[in-house]
């Protein structure tokens, strides 16, 4: 019993969680392996934010199959948002009963002795734990074995209380619970020391952060704090609401020239209506003015989003109106979605709308907006940006984000990652910048 792997599906926020459950089996003493074939132990971290994710995961897991009849010593553990949901664990170890063990977003953090258990018990039968508590305990006492150097992840908080009604974070992720100031600030301080160069904050609406404080912290204060920490380094935060966002916060990221001129904004929907069927308590008017109070402050800001198409009841007209907010907006970069039904959310019960209106309006959506983020990159050509060097899977080439988010692939050496260089921006093809150091 000596290599981990870990496959890990979704968003940033799982993607620091698997840097936990690393540290934990790397704590008992296992190695990383470089594919599950190669391991002892392998972790699913999963994800179900849309039916896609599902079903991709599933495929995975069943792939699983043959790994396990080859190798009945392994250890197949799954654990995120997936088994969260109400009867999901039950029903993949139906499914998949070659699981050895199914851990809950709330206990993925007890994996080694759950190992530990099924190796002393020396027979299979798949333990499952998955609490349904909503406001589990903040530990502070997990290590961290970071895979994403130079950028390293901190969680201010876990959880959401915006019950958006497409959306089945709240229900796998519990209530909005935040980290206390001085611990996120000794955790970015320490990280600092260590030679990271960039630190993203992580919240599913970190506008809220400290609400459950009610002590009067909020983000523009811990945003104040972190400002007075010495030194160059990049700072950024995901994900930001737009019912929430202040002009407080906008000012200070402005003022403060180690925070990057990057604000991801979800939008979701240009109409009215939709945006109100969804719950997201801003109206398009409300969108304009927070990107016109962020041009105001930093004409430079790299402004991206989530957008949303066929929701439940989404005429023609709100899908115009979706399109002409995008045009106007003009966002540097968006991740564009189709809704998917989730099972216990609000919206599953609404009535959906045929797969073909979907399938049309996404495609129309796509092309717009690569439209835009091409005509941006246009605009970068000829620029010297400067840009934190990450690794690339290319020899000889090292790509990294300029301030305001844009990826841009320059050629070094692995030696240099982590450091700062300024970088011509000089070809752009397909949307993808090249440059190279001055
Ligand atoms: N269907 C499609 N997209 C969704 N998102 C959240 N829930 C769903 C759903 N049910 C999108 C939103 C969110 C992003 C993380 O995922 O755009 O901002
Ligand atoms: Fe989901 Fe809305 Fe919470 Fe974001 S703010 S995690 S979209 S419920």
């Amino acid at each position: 019993m000596n290599k981990f792997y870990i496959e890990t599906f979704g968003c940033q926020m799982n993607v620091h969680e698997s840097e936990k459950i690393a540290g934990i089996l790397s704590g008992r003493g296992l190695y990383a392996a470089d594919s599950a074939a190669d391991a002892d132990v392998i972790v699913f971290n999963t994800c179900c934010i849309r039916d896609t994710a599902e079903k991709k995961i599933e495929g995975f897991i069943g792939e699983l199959k043959a790994l396990k009849r080859a190798d009945p010593s392994k250890i197949i553990a799954v654990t995120g948002c997936m088994t969260q949901q109400i009867g999901r664990a039950e029903a993949l170890k139906t499914r998949f009963p070659f699981i050895d063990v199914i851990l809950g977003t709330a206990n993925q953090y007890s994996i080694a002795e759950k190992i530990d258990r099924i190796l002393a018990l020396n027979k299979r039968k798949t333990c499952i734990e998955v609490l349904s508590d909503e406001k589990p305990c903040i530990r502070e006492d997990v290590p961290i074995l970071r895979t994403s150097y130079p950028n390293a992840w901190v969680n201010i908080m876990y959880g959401c209380n915006n019950f958006c009604t497409y959306c089945i974070v709240p229900y796998v992720r519990g209530r909005e619970r935040s980290r206390n100031l001085s611990d996120i600030k000794a955790e970015i301080v320490s990280l600092l020391d260590a030679g990271y160069s960039e630190i993203t904050l992580l919240g599913q609406n970190v506008d809220s952060y400290g609400s459950d404080f009610s002590d009067g912290t909020n983000f523009y204060g811990l945003l104040k704090e972190l400002s007075t920490i010495k030194g160059k380094f990049r700072l950024r935060f995901m994900t930001s609401h737009p019912k929430d966002l202040s002009e407080d916060v906008i000012k200070i990221i402005a003022d403060t020239p180690n925070f990057c001129k990057n604000i991801h904004l979800p939008v979701q929907s240009g109409s009215d209506a939709v945006l109100k069927a969804m719950n997201r308590k801003y109206t398009r008017d409300r969108y304009f003015y927070l990107i016109d109070l962020i041009r105001r402050y930093m004409p430079e800001c790299g402004i991206t989003s989530d957008i949303m198409v066929g929701f439940p009841g989404e005429t023609e007209r709100d899908f115009a109106d979706t399109t002409d907010l995008v045009e106007r907006v003009r966002f540097q970069n968006a991740f564009t979605f189709v809704y998917s039904p989730r099972a216990g959310t609000p919206a599953a019960d609404m009535e959906q709308l045929p797969q073909a209106v979907k399938k049309d309006r996404i495609t129309r959506l796509v092309a717009l907006q690569n439209r835009i983020s091409d005509e941006i990159s246009l605009e970068y050509l000829g620029k010297t940006e400067e840009i934190l060097a990450e690794d690339s899977p290319r020899p000889g080439v090292l790509v990294g984000r300029t301030d305001s988010g844009r990826l841009v692939s320059f050629g070094g050496e692995k030696s240099e990652i982590g450091k700062f260089f300024n970088v011509k921006i000089n070809e752009n093809k397909a949307s993808a910048l090249f440059g190279e150091r001055v």
